[in-house]
């Protein structure tokens, strides 16, 4: 059989990521936990409720377990509604409790990276329309003055907004997500406000700590043309892969931002990232449907002959991470991939998708693009917004009622990879054996 080494650059950082909401528990004063309470909303009815008790203190496992795994970095966010949860009040203590945090990881070696606004906001916030109102960007801006005031003796790598398309897809075309809308324009507008935001934040936290490196974590969703040559489904993949992938980060390099057909221009926005984050997980087919006038004339979906996760929600095409760095590396800024994972309580499929994932990533590093480190989602199982707990993205499962860690082969596939800075066939003979043929043919 053959053999090789995929050997990554020294200084990779390999960790987890993770989320305030998903994994601290009882948070009560956002707009998510609202949102919850409403019936028909999450998947079972299920609740964040307790989710990893990371707030209780069990972050300290958690995080034992990542750098036992030989990881040396993680992504975490905080949580805006804990830090000022009214308008003219800051929580010192909640501050204090994510200083005590950080301190945890540098303690057990492992790099912060902070995320600023990761989906959800206060309620005070949302009674004031949220990111479709113009005065957001600036509340957003004192809010992240005072957290990177408060957290910049530990941390330097700042994600200012996860997944501002999928934010404002889910929320106000989809409406999946709270406020629950579908309205293409209240979309453009939240978007709109979130690089305004992210524009002030950059510079807010560039003031503070000038060796900041500050970007976004942006969802790149891969689009392929479901009849390739039909020039209609790829009209529609270009638009696409316009609208949903490259309107947010474009606007913050060309000072134009472009969605839905609108444009506006946003000069302040221009210079302000220091790194692209890429969160990958999957690739649509794309076909024109005329029938489908309210989706802009387009249908996605999945092929029947796709390797599907455990509950279809996400298809097995690591090609996709590759063609991801490829669009990310045009920005001319180092990269990160700030999420990839693949959800998946019986770890059936996660060995097989981590090692090809991993192996795209090092091709990609091949070509010389500046990629800097991994952040596989997630380290333990956690609350899955509108999917509730139906999907187990964790290395390690989590047992919601008991919160007991569960202990799943993909641990030992990410050790050996985080341990080694490498991928061997050694290692994906022992530990991903399916993913042997398309990494070592021969
Ligand atoms: C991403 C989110 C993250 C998690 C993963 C599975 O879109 O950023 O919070 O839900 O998907």
């Amino acid at each position: 059989m053959p053999t090789a080494t995929f050997q990554f650059p020294a200084g990779f950082l390999w960790g987890t990521a993770t989320a305030a909401h998903q994994v601290e528990g009882h948070n009560t004063n956002n707009n998510w936990s609202a949102w919850e309470e409403e019936p028909g909303h999450i998947l079972n009815g299920q609740r964040a409720g307790a989710a990893c008790d990371w707030w209780g203190g069990r972050w300290k496992e958690d995080l034992d377990r990542a750098a036992a795994g030989g990881q040396n970095a993680h992504r975490m966010s905080i949580e805006w509604s804990r830090i000022q949860p009214e308008p003219g009040r800051w929580d010192e203590d909640a501050l204090e409790h994510y200083r005590m945090i950080l301190r945890g990881m540098l303690q057990r070696k492992l790099t912060p990276m902070i995320t600023l606004h990761h989906f959800t906001d206060p309620l005070w916030l949302t009674a004031q329309g949220g990111w479709e109102n113009d005065e957001t960007p600036a509340q957003f801006a004192r809010f992240v003055e005072k957290a990177v005031e408060a957290l910049k003796e530990y941390n330097t790598l700042w994600v200012t907004i996860n997944e501002p398309n999928v934010y404002a897809t889910s929320g106000y075309v989809s409406g999946d997500f709270p406020p629950g809308k579908q309205d293409l324009a209240a979309a453009f507008q939240v978007l709109l406000n979130m690089v305004r935001g992210h524009a002030l934040a950059y510079r807010a936290i560039h003031r503070l700590q000038p060796e900041a490196r500050v970007g976004v974590a942006l969802n790149y969703r891969g689009f392929q043309p479901a009849h390739p040559g039909n020039p209609l489904d790829a009209a529609l993949v270009r638009f696409l892969a316009h609208n949903f992938n490259a309107s947010f980060l474009e606007a913050l390099s060309r000072g134009r931002f472009r969605y839905a057909l609108r444009s506006t221009a946003v000069p302040e926005a221009v210079k302000t990232q220091d790194f692209v984050g890429i969160n990958y997980y999957t690739t649509d087919l794309v076909a024109f449907d005329l029938s489908a006038y309210q989706d802009l004339f387009h249908r996605r979906f999945y092929p029947g002959d796709a390797v599907l996760s455990e509950n279809g929600f996400i298809r097995h095409t690591p090609q996709g991470l590759f063609e991801a760095l490829h669009w990310g590396q045009k920005f001319g800024l180092p990269l990160l991939v700030t999420e990839n994972g693949v959800e998946d309580s019986q770890d059936g499929l996660r060995p097989r998708y981590i090692a090809e994932h991993l192996h795209q990533l090092w091709r990609a590093i091949n070509f010389n693009w500046q990629i800097k480190g991994y952040f596989h989602w997630s380290q333990v199982d956690n609350f899955e917004w509108e999917r509730g707990w139906s999907q187990r993205f964790g290395l390690w499962g989590l047992d919601v009622d008991t919160q007991t860690r569960i202990h799943r082969p993909s641990v030992d596939l990410y050790t050996a990879v985080c341990k080694s800075n490498a991928l061997s066939s050694e290692t994906v003979q022992q530990y991903a054996p399916a993913a042997y043929p398309a990494l070592f043919p021969g």
